[in-house]
């Protein structure tokens, strides 16, 4: 598992980016106080998922309006059909861990 960032860096409702250098970037999402870890970008293009909204559990995303649940990362609404990758987090104290591949 590798360190997000730390539980008071997600806004309550919204997203925090994680950028990694070369890596792809990590959101962390807070979906009514519960926390979801998953690539920062869409399936559809280029558009970074954590200026998205999240509504119901999904986040949509700011260009095209597509959505995926944050819990599996199923594609939800179109024009989003490839689901987005989600990684397993864990709360330590007060920071964020997931386990997200190189
Ligand atoms: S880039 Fe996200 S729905 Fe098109």
């Amino acid at each position: 598992m590798i360190f997000l960032c730390k539980v008071t860096d997600v806004p309550a409702g919204r997203a925090k980016r994680i950028a990694r250098g070369r890596k792809p970037a990590v959101a962390v999402f807070d979906v009514d106080g519960v926390l979801h870890a998953a690539a920062d970008q869409c399936t559809h293009g280029t558009a970074l998922l954590s200026r998205g909204k999240i509504i119901d559990g999904k986040v949509v995303c700011p260009l095209h309006s597509g959505s995926f649940n944050l819990l599996s990362g199923a594609a939800v609404d179109l024009p989003c059909e490839e689901p987005l990758a989600v990684y397993r987090l864990e709360v330590r104290g007060e920071d964020i861990y997931a386990e997200v591949p190189d």
